[in-house]
């Protein structure tokens, strides 16, 4: 494959349509023109004009197999090829020009090649169909793209992981209800995303199993009376195995589905994650400090730096839902086997693979500049009563049912509320009064580090457990 080249500086397909209908590939039975309309309605090449490079490999491979089998002799085989890959070359470099007249990818490609080579072009088509030639072309295109967010994700989970070995001590707020629940170690709020990643990537990788099956000798719908190998085909594109009912290949698309499932999910995980930095970049929090090269201004206020990159990940996630819907409704009607509805499944994978890489992309740059504000972090987790818990379960230690351990340590509450204090600023004759199960070591439990360092119950926010985590995240950077 000749050199990459910026996607851009390729001709796109231009808008004039019109064609004759003795040069559509398909003309045979037509006696009329296509009307401008039809074509201008029905082309896709204005958009799966970026499969080229996957349509390219698939019929080399086909090529080589007809040529192995007998079916187009061995000269036209490596014709076909040559053909193939000097159009591969004229792509990349932008001198190749896509015609709407030609509706798609395949007979932009094929009809190309035949006016390169010759009749031998025409030898390429045989025992395949653009059905299953557009089922290969996804597969290998998303096993491509699937590989690449695989990639992606496992560098945004270890800056996940980094930032989280920079914190390890810092204390915070832990929240529920976004309320101020309990303190928690930064670090582990950080490896809770770490977490989500990994079942991200173990959804890709179940994805991927699915996606990594050849379906090309499917031909129309009904397989093909020449004597094909597809196994060899599979071999030469590295695909696990061959799809086993031919009607079955050229007409589902529920790898697509599932990619874009686990994609709407890792948006899920990201949107959260942006709503945070969004929250903890307001004044009211001030937990972050946005670097400026990851923030933008007002037009009209100028003392504003703006969160707009996580405000745009959280935005753009409903672009993924909204794919996701899009091919779930698009699939639920269709009869067997191809239908021409299959076609519109290229614009919302496309999107989708484009926006889940770009918010990665960025997050993943973004996250090792932000500035964690430890003073102000921790200083929060003191406040709000969020050790009254530890309050609770000290007078449980102490033998006191966990019910009647709450209960006193909501008067405790009450009662600091009432009277303007912190509940580290409470005597023992105070708490006495609440209970005479309390001594003098029950102030070793009400500081947020202390309480924090209590919680050592597996998969707890004690820094012992936190450490464990990032030890096996070190392991096993991605599932
Ligand atoms: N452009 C078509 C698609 O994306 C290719 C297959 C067309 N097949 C057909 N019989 N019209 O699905």
């Amino acid at each position: 494959m000749p050199a990459k080249r910026k996607e851009k500086e390729r001709k796109k397909p231009g808008k004039k349509g019109g064609g004759a209908a003795g040069k559509k590939l398909w003309g045979g039975r037509f006696t009329e023109r296509t009307s401008g309309v039809v074509e201008a309605f029905t082309e896709s090449i204005s958009f799966d004009w970026r499969l080229w490079k996957y349509d390219i490999e698939g019929s080399i491979a086909h090529a080589k197999m007809l040529g192995r089998q007998g079916i187009i002799s061995k000269k036209d085989a490596s014709l076909i090829a040559k053909g193939l890959c000097e159009i591969a070359d004229d792509i990349e470099a932008g001198r190749f020009s896509f015609r709407r007249e030609l509706e798609d990818i395949h007979m932009n490609i094929e009809s190309a090649l035949t006016e390169r080579i010759g009749p031998a072009g025409g030898k390429l088509h045989t025992a395949r169909s653009r059905n299953d030639q557009i089922a290969l072309d996804l597969r290998l295109y998303l096993r491509a793209e699937a590989a690449n967010i695989t990639g992606l994700l496992k560098r945004f989970k270890d800056a996940l992981v980094q930032a989280a070995e920079k914190n390890a001590d810092t204390v915070m707020p832990g929240y529920t209800h976004l309320q101020r629940a309990q303190p928690v170690l930064l670090s582990h709020h950080l490896l809770a995303y770490a977490e989500m990643a990994d079942r991200d990537l173990a959804r890709l990788s179940g994805a991927m199993k699915r996606i990594n099956v050849l379906p090309l000798g499917s031909c129309a719908l009904a397989g093909t009376s020449l004597r094909i190998d597809r196994h060899f085909v599979a071999d030469l594109l590295h695909f696990e195995s061959v799809s086993d009912n031919s009607m079955d290949s050229v007409s589902d698309r529920d790898f697509v589905i599932e990619f874009i499932a686990a994609s709407a999910l890792v948006m899920m995980h990201l949107s959260r994650f942006s709503e945070e930095i969004v929250l903890w970049a307001s004044q009211e929090f001030s937990f972050i400090e946005l670097p400026d090269a990851f923030a933008t201004g007002s037009s009209i206020m100028p003392q504003k730096k703006n969160p707009d990159v996580a405000e745009l990940v959280r935005g753009k996630t409903g672009r993924v839902y909204g794919n996701l819907m899009n091919m779930l409704t698009i699939m639920k009607g269709l009869p067997l086997s191809y239908n021409r509805d299959l076609q519109e499944d290229k614009m919302p994978l496309f999107d989708t693979v484009d926006t889940v890489k770009a918010a990665l992309g960025v997050l993943s740059e973004m996250l090792p500049a932000i500035g964690f504000k430890k003073e102000r972090l921790q200083g929060t987790a003191e406040e709000g009563f969020s050790t009254a818990t530890d309050l609770a379960e000290y007078l449980v230690r102490k033998g006191m049912p966990f019910r009647e351990a709450h209960g006193v340590s909501g008067r405790v509450v009450l009662y600091a509320i009432k009277n303007c204090k912190m509940l580290t600023a409470l005597g023992l004759d105070e708490l006495k009064g609440f209970s005479r199960l309390f001594e003098a070591d029950v102030f070793d439990v009400l500081a947020a580090p202390a309480s924090v360092n209590a919680k050592q119950s597996y998969g707890g926010t004690a820094y012992s457990q936190v450490s464990r985590q990032i030890r096996k995240h070190r392991k096993a950077p991605g599932r």
